[in-house]
């Protein structure tokens, strides 16, 4: 009631707002993994909360995408599966103690996460806006 708000403008701005947690979230591990004193239990327990964070959404936008007949949803998915993978490893490097491999793979991960919002995820919602609701 008393909401002019279409489709597919709440679902911009909710998914706006996912990219601004998940950013959050990434900023979170990076200030934990990057002190000097870091407690291994809390950058492992941010670590889990990136991962469920980006599978939760990006499952979200997967079914979104499916839903309007994304014509790029397999282009865009498979870029999900290489984000998680990539944090997979990160996670793994890090369980295992290899500190180095964690370091090299930051800048990695976040320029492949900043890619991803700027090109896919802005192509997805220029569709959206296209296809009207
Ligand atoms: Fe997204
Ligand atoms: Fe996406």
């Amino acid at each position: 009631m008393g909401d002019a708000m279409g489709y597919h403008e709440s679902y911009s701005l909710s998914n706006q707002r996912d990219h601004e947690e998940i950013v959050v979230i990434g900023g979170e591990l990076l200030g934990v993994m990057t002190n000097p004193m870091h407690d291994r239990a809390r950058v492992a327990h941010h670590l889990s909360l990136l991962k469920s964070s980006l599978l939760t959404h990006f499952a979200d936008e997967e079914s979104e995408m499916k839903a309007h007949h994304y014509i790029n949803f397999g282009q865009h998915k498979r870029s999900h599966v290489y984000i998680i993978s990539i944090l997979t490893e990160f996670s793994s490097a890090f369980a295992v103690g290899r500190e180095k491999n964690v370091e090299d793979l930051w800048p990695h991960l976040e320029n492949t996460l900043d890619n991803h919002l700027a090109r896919y995820d802005a192509e997805f919602a220029a569709y959206l806006a296209g296809v009207g609701s």
